[in-house]
C-alpha cells in the first residue's frame, strides 16, 4: 500500500512512520511543513525506499491533489497541535487545522481516497474528578480551547465530507501521548529536559488535572488497526487506560530521575484548564480488537527518560525558546 503520511516529522507522525516501516510493507510519502514543531531528525535512519519526504504545506491544494492522486490512503496528523500555543495565537490553528484538513478532503474526494483523521479526545471538553463515566464515541463535543475547537471544526467537517460527499473516512480521537520525540514545549518533555537542564519542574496550578496517558507507539497499532479494518464513516476513540493527576506524573518523573519527589515549583495555571480527560476505548477493542502493548507507564516513563537523555542534540536547539515563551508567560 502507498501511504501519504501529513505532519509525519511531528511526535505522533513520526513515530507512527517508524512503526509502518517496522511492521509492514507499506511505501510511506510523508507531507510536512516542517513548522517548529516538524523534524526531519524524528525520521533518519528510515530507508529511503520505503520512505520519501514531501517538504509542503496542507493547505497547497495543488501539492494535495498530486500526492493524493499517488496514494492508496491517507492518515492526517498534521495540526497546530499545542494548547498553550493556541492561546497565545489562534491564527495558525485556523489555517492548519481548519483549512488544512478542508483541503485533504477536497482532494480525498477528487481523487476517491481512503482517509483517516487522528484527532483528540479534548473534542469533548473534560470530566470533574470524580465523574464515574468516561468518554465514548457519543460524548457530545465541547471543546475548550482555541487547539481543540479547531479540532473539533475538523473532524466535523470530516463527517460532512463521509456523509454529502462519500469520503471513505475514518476518525480517532486520542487521550495524551508520550514517548520519543514528542517536542520539549509538551508536559513530559519539558519536565525531563528541566531536570536534565537542572531547572526544577514546572506544574501548572495545583496539578490535580488528570490526563489519560498512552505510549505513542500503541496510538501508532490504534491507527493501523482501524486502517485495515475500521467501519468506514465510523469515529473510535483510542485509549489505554492510562489516568494520571499531573502531580503525580511530574513527582514520578523526578524519582525516576534520582531527584527528591518535591523538587517542583507550582507556576501560573493554563487559562480554561481542562481537568480532566478519561477515554472509554471498548468499541476499538471489541469490534476491532486492539490492545495497548505499553501497560506499565511507569516503564514507558523511564524508557522515555532514557531517550531524552540519550538524544540531546534532537530536542536542545529548542529548549531554550521555550522556556523564553513559558517565562513570559509566569510559567
Ligand atoms: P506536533 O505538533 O508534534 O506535530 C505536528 C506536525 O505537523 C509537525 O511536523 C508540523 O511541521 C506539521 N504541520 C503543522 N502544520 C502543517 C501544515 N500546515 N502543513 C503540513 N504540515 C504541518 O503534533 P503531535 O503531538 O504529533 O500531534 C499530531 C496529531 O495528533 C495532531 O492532529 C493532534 O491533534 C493529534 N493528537 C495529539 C495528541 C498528543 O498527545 N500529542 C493526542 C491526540 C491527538
Ligand atoms: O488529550 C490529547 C491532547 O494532549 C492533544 O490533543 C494535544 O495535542 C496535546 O498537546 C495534549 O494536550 P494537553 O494540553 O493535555 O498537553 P500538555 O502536554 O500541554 O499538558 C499536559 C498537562 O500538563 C496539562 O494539564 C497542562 C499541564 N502542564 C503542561 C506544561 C507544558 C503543566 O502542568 N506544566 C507544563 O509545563
Amino acid at each position: 500500500m502507498r501511504l501519504l503520511v501529513t505532519g509525519g516529522a511531528g511526535f505522533i507522525g513520526s513515530n507512527f512512520v517508524h512503526h509502518v516501516v517496522a511492521h509492514t510493507d507499506d511505501h510511506v510519502t510523508v507531507l510536512d511543513a516542517l513548522t517548529y514543531a516538524g523534524n526531519r531528525a524524528s525520521l533518519a535512519g528510515l530507508p529511503s525506499e520505503r520512505v520519501e519526504f514531501v517538504h509542503g504545506d496542507i493547505t497547497d491544494a495543488a501539492l494535495v491533489s498530486g500526492l493524493f492522486a499517488e496514494a492508496d490512503a491517507v492518515v492526517h496528523y498534521a495540526a497546530e497541535s499545542h494548547n498553550d500555543n493556541s492561546l497565545h495565537d489562534p491564527r495558525p490553528f485556523l489555517d492548519t487545522n481548519i483549512v488544512g484538513t478542508y483541503t485533504l478532503l477536497e482532494a480525498a474526494r477528487r481523487h476517491d481516497v481512503r482517509f483517516h483523521h487522528i484527532s483528540t479526545d479534548e473534542v469533548y471538553g473534560d470530566l470533574e474528578l470524580d465523574d464515574p463515566e468516561r468518554f465514548t464515541e457519543s460524548t457530545p463535543y465541547n471543546p475548550s480551547s482555541p487547539y481543540s475547537s479547531t479540532k473539533a471544526g475538523s473532524d466535523l467537517l470530516v463527517r460532512a465530507w463521509a456523509r454529502s460527499f462519500g469520503v471513505r473516512a475514518t476518525i480517532s480521537n486520542c487521550s495524551n501521548n508520550y514517548g520519543p520525540y514528542q517536542h520539549v514545549e509538551k508536559f513530559i518533555p519539558r519536565q525531563i529536559t528541566n531536570v536534565i537542564r537542572g531547572i526544577r519542574p514546572r506544574l501548572y496550578g495545583e496539578g490535580r488535572n488528570v490526563r489519560d496517558w498512552i505510549h505513542a507507539d500503541d496510538h501508532s497499532s490504534a491507527v493501523l488497526t482501524i486502517l485495515d479494518r475500521g467501519r468506514i464513516g465510523e469515529t473510535y476513540l483510542i485509549g489505554a487506560d492510562g489516568e494520571r493527576s499531573n502531580r503525580d506524573v511530574v513527582e514520578r518523573i523526578l524519582t525516576l530521575m534520582g531527584e527528591p519527589a518535591g523538587a517542583y515549583d507550582h507556576v501560573m495555571d493554563r487559562a480554561g484548564h481542562d481537568l480532566r480527560y478519561a477515554i472509554d476505548s471498548t468499541k476499538l477493542r471489541t469490534e476491532l480488537g486492539w490492545a495497548p502493548r505499553f501497560s506499565d507507564f511507569e516503564a514507558g516513563l523511564a524508557a522515555t527518560i532514557a531517550w531524552y537523555r540519550a538524544n540531546e542534540s534532537w530536542w536542545a536547539p529548542s529548549k531554550a525558546g521555550v522556556e523564553a515563551f513559558y517565562a513570559g508567560k509566569g510559567q
